[in-house]
C-alpha cells in the first residue's frame, strides 16, 4: 500500500487540493483510501466532516511525529493508499513523514513557480539520499494552471526540473472552481452538481487524468480493485 506524501515547503502552493482529488480520486475508482492529514490548517479533516462518511475514504486527524508511523503501520492491510497532506513547512513532521513514503509529489503553482518551497524539499529529499541512503521516489505536479500560463512556459519549467533530474507529471492539475467548491460544499466531483458548477466535467477528466499518471509511477504491486484483485504494474520515477 504505497505512501503518496504531498510536500512543498511554502504555504498555498495547492498541496492539501491536490491530496483530495487524489484521494477522491481513488477510492473513487474503488481502492481504500486513509488520508493522513498533517496540515496544521486541518482543510482535509473539515472537509471530511462536513461530507459525512464516504465510501472507501478514512481520514485521521491530529497527527504527530510519534502516531504518524503508528497510523501506517496500523492501517496497513485495511488500505490500498495512504494519501499524506503536510503542512507548509519544513519541520519534524514533514521530514518524518517524507522518510516514509514511497513517493513525495511536490505542487509547484504553473503560474508562479514556488520555486524556493520547491527546492526546500528536493533539497531535503538529497540530503536523505545522501546522508541515509535514502532515495525517494518524487514528482512535481504543477498546479493552478490557468490558459493564461503559456505551453511554452510550462516547458520552460519541465525543462529546468528535468536539468535536476526532477520528474515533472504530464498532467497538470488546472485552476478549476469545482476544486475549491469540493471544499466548501464537501462531497467529490462525481458528487458535485453540474447544474451549479462550471465546467465540472473537465475537472473530473483532469482529477482522473492526475490520478492515472500517479498510479503509474508507483512500483508493480497487486492492489485490490472493487471485489477483485489485479495487478497495477507501473514505473519507478525518481
Ligand atoms: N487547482 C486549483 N484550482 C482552484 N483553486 C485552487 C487550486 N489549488 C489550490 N487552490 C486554492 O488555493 C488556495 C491554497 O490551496 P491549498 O490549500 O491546496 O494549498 P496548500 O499548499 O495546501 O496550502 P498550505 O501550505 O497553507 O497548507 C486555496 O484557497 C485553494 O482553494
Ligand atoms: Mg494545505
Amino acid at each position: 500500500m504505497p505512501v503518496i506524501s504531498f510536500a512543498n515547503a511554502k504555504g498555498g502552493a495547492g498541496k492539501t487540493t491536490a491530496a483530495l482529488l487524489l484521494a477522491t480520486e481513488l477510492a473513487g475508482q474503488g481502492h481504500r483510501v486513509a488520508i493522513i492529514d498533517c496540515d496544521p490548517q486541518q482543510w482535509i479533516t473539515q472537509w471530511a466532516e462536513i461530507s459525512g462518511p464516504l465510501h472507501n475514504l478514512e481520514v485521521i486527524s491530529q497527527v504527530s511525529v510519534a502516531s504518524l508511523q503508528c497510523h501506517l503501520r496500523e492501517m496497513r492491510d485495511q488500505v490500498d493508499f495512504f494519501v499524506i497532506d503536510l503542512a507548509g513547512a519544513r519541520d519534524a513532521l514533514v521530514t518524518t513523514a517524507i522518510g516514509l513514503s514511497d513517493h513525495v509529489m511536490i505542487p509547484v503553482q504553473g503560474s508562479a513557480m514556488d520555486a524556493k518551497g520547491a527546492a526546500q524539499i528536493l533539497d531535503l529529499l538529497a540530503m536523505m539520499k545522501e546522508k541515509a541512503n535514502l532515495a525517494i521516489p518524487h514528482s512535481v505536479v504543477l498546479t493552478r494552471v490557468t490558459s493564461m500560463v503559456t505551453t511554452k512556459a510550462l516547458l520552460a519549467i519541465k525543462g529546468l526540473l528535468a536539468a535536476r533530474g526532477v520528474n515533472v507529471l504530464n498532467t497538470p492539475i488546472g485552476e478549476r472552481i469545482a476544486f475549491k467548491e469540493l471544499f466548501e460544499t464537501g462531497g467529490t466531483l462525481r458528487t458535485l452538481d453540474a447544474a451549479r458548477v462550471s465546467n465540472l466535467d473537465k475537472a473530473r477528466e483532469n482529477a482522473a487524468a492526475f490520478a492515472q499518471e500517479v498510479v503509474r509511477l508507483m512500483p508493480a504491486r497487486v492492489v485490490r480493485s472493487g471485489k477483485s484483485r489485479l495487478v497495477a504494474s507501473g514505473r519507478l520515477a525518481a
